[in-house]
């Protein structure tokens, strides 16, 4: 039987809500996912949530919450924003579930019989936020000295126990050392660095504050957070649970995360873990880099967090685009933007530019120009790609393509299926089918149409991972049933057409994005001055129509009494007929800075309930004059 492919995340501490830095580590695995999908493979990808974390408790505490409770909803939070991204991992694992407890319990107790663990007395720091020991001489003014962190340290003094980390310098470098067991190779260089600096035991307990999975054999003492969350892998592989799961997922053949948890904990304690319980080590640790916001660290005091759900909402919008596109949207600027593996940055700026560019033009025009002139030129009939010059090329990329990916290489990998996309655009240019029409040569017409589609087909195959929804909308309006898998990918690979579907024009999957969205920063806890600067106003809606060529948005006039009169532009024609909207009062944001959305001004915003597939415009319970203050 074939191993399955297991794939794992980092689990996320769940003292607060996603952020877009998490969230780029879960695209990450779900990318992978779905390309290891593609090659016919089968899959595992865990992903989950560490929720035994002093911080976390803290946090907890901190909203007058008990930490069970906490833990339960922001696991949900978790789940709705990886659902919301279009994230579809097989496991979900979260370290407060009984039967995680017992696996840790079970692996402390091996490794103490075992004699790798080993009771003594801890004087150092810790650091709660990075939930990490540090030792008195790494250690300047109390502070932590990761410089990323910087705060004030906790000093810990008392009796505990100890992991035999330093007996495991030379298998560690023998396992760093082999090819590709570290990406990309400048990690590999600065781990190996690191446990060539020489590895000294580390302290694996706290004392017992009643969150956490006690420490067998000494119930007065807890488990270190960083060794209950690896063992993670393996609980949520079916370790002591599912024999036949675990024989069949381990070891985990490609396990992300960013760069900050790479040296100390997934490339040091982590295989030395699993070398001390006899255990086969992980195929492949990638540490990718982290995203900045407009060049600054994202902080809450800063104000700059970017959340992934916010994101996709910025993008529907000021595109009008659907729901999964936007999602689409959100993960191709993340890996088109940054090479993997590499530091990068976050802005709506670029995120605009590169949706514009790639996704509204090269990709969005080329589908609209083929199924146009498929319609128009050959009643919607699919010609077959002819043998010429362009299927060595497209091999070539296809090629290139699996390559990129086998590496995790995925920003060369959606250039590559770019290429296919600006070949198509060049090849319609050149052979100007519209032409040939006038002259009436179908033949032509076929061979070139037959070309472009050719290679948007392919193209759209290998974008897949990277853009799910709109590849499978693409390969469903030429006639394919997606998913397609890499075999098809091949040119002249018909094998999945579906019979007699004809191609029509249809709505842009990508509408241009007009304006530079600004950085919607959203902090959780806002203060009333905050909340003050809002100048929310009854509005009473006078008109209402369909701004042209959108089938969702509706250009609005609203009345804000003394204020004037403001025109807004908002996605909800699928929820409501301009005849019901008209003589509405509504909330309206009457401060909001103007943007441009489809090239008309709107200025002010009108508040609306996001329900479950519903859009629900939010008015006063009674009538009250227009322009009347909300608080
Ligand atoms: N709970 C630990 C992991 C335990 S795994 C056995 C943890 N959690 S975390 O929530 O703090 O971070 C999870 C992931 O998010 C890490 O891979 C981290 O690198 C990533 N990121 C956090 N901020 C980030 C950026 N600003 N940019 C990119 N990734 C970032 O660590």
């Amino acid at each position: 039987m074939e191993k399955i492919f297991y794939i794992t995340t980092p689990i996320y501490y769940v003292n607060d809500v996603p952020h877009i830095g998490s969230a780029y580590t879960t695209l990450a695995a779900d990318i992978l996912s779905r390309y290891v999908k593609m090659k016919g493979r089968e899959v595992f990808f865990a992903t989950g949530t560490d929720e035994n974390a002093p911080k976390v408790a803290e946090a907890a505490k901190a909203r007058g919450e008990d930490p069970a409770s906490f833990c339960e909803r922001m696991a949900e939070e978790f789940k709705k924003a990886w659902s919301g991204l279009g994230i579809s991992f097989d496991a979900f694992i979260r370290t407060t579930e009984k039967h995680h407890a017992e696996v840790v319990k079970y692996l402390v107790q091996e490794l103490k019989e075992k004699g790798w663990i080993y009771e003594g007395y801890y004087n150092g720091w810790y650091c709660i936020y990075d939930e990490t020991y540090f030792r008195e001489e790494e250690v300047e003014r109390g502070l932590c000295p990761n410089p990323e962190c910087q705060r004030p340290l906790q000093q810990v003094s008392e009796r505990g126990y100890y992991f035999k980390l330093s007996a495991f310098e030379e298998p560690l470098l023998s396992f760093l050392r082999e090819s590709n067991s570290v990406l990309p190779d400048f990690r590999q260089r600065e781990v190996l660095n690191f446990v060539l600096g020489g590895l000294r035991d580390i302290y694996i307990t706290r004392k017992k504050k009643d969150w956490g999975i006690p420490f067998p054999g000494d119930e007065k003492l807890q488990v270190y957070v960083w060794v209950d969350a690896l063992i993670n892998y393996l609980t949520v592989a079916g370790f002591l649970q599912d024999e036949e799961l675990f024989t069949s997922l381990w070891p985990p053949d490609v396990q992300f995360m960013g760069k900050d948890i790479l040296v100390r904990f997934h490339a040091t304690l982590w295989p030395a873990m699993l070398l001390a319980l006899g255990l086969p080590l992980p195929n492949l640790l990638f540490g990718h880099g982290f995203l900045t916001v407009k060049g600054e660290k994202m902080s809450k005091s800063k104000g700059n967090v970017i959340h992934p759900l916010s994101a996709v909402e910025e993008i529907i919008r000021f595109s009008g685009c659907e729901r999964a596109f936007a999602k689409d949207a959100l993960r191709f600027y993340l890996f088109r933007s940054t090479p993997f593996g590499a530091d990068g940055d976050f802005s709506y700026e670029a995120l605009r530019a590169c949706y514009n560019a790639d996704l509204a033009n090269n990709l969005g025009n080329l589908e609209n120009r083929l199924t146009t002139m498929t319609d128009r030129y050959l009643n919607g009939e699919v010609p077959p790609p002819p043998e010429n010059g362009y299927s060595q090329r497209a091999e070539e990329l296809l090629a290139n393509y699996q390559q990129a990916m086998d590496n995790l290489a995925f920003h060369s990998a959606i250039g590559d299926a770019l290429s296919l996309l600006d070949m198509a655009n060049k090849h319609l240019d050149k052979t100007a089918p519209w032409r040939l029409f006038k002259e009436g040569n179908i033949q032509a017409i076929r061979r070139s149409l037959g070309t472009a589609i050719e290679l948007l087909r392919i193209s759209a195959i290998l974008l897949q991972p990277f853009l799910p929804s709109a590849s499978s909308e693409i390969l469903s309006r030429l006639g394919f049933s997606p998913p397609l898998l890499l075999k098809d990918a091949k040119w002249g690979a018909f094998t999945r057409q579906v019979e007699g579907v004809k191609i029509k024009k249809m709505a842009p999957i990508f509408p241009r994005m007009e304006e530079v969205i600004k950085i919607s920063a959203q902090e959780k806890e806002i203060s009333m001055d905050d909340f003050a600067r809002v100048d929310l106003r009854v509005g009473k809606i006078i008109s209402c129509k369909v701004v042209e060529g959108t089938e969702k948005l509706y250009q609005m006039e609203v009345d804000l009494g003394e204020l004037g009169k403001r025109r807004t532009v908002a996605a909800i024609a699928p929820y409501y007929t301009p005849g019901e909207l008209i003589g509405k009062s509504v909330i309206f944001v009457a401060n909001l800075a103007p943007a441009k959305i489809r090239g008309l001004i709107s200025e002010g915003m009108i508040l609306a309930v996001d329900a479950p597939n519903n859009v629900i415009i939010v008015t006063p319970e009674k009538e009250a004059p227009p322009g009347s203050k909300v608080r």
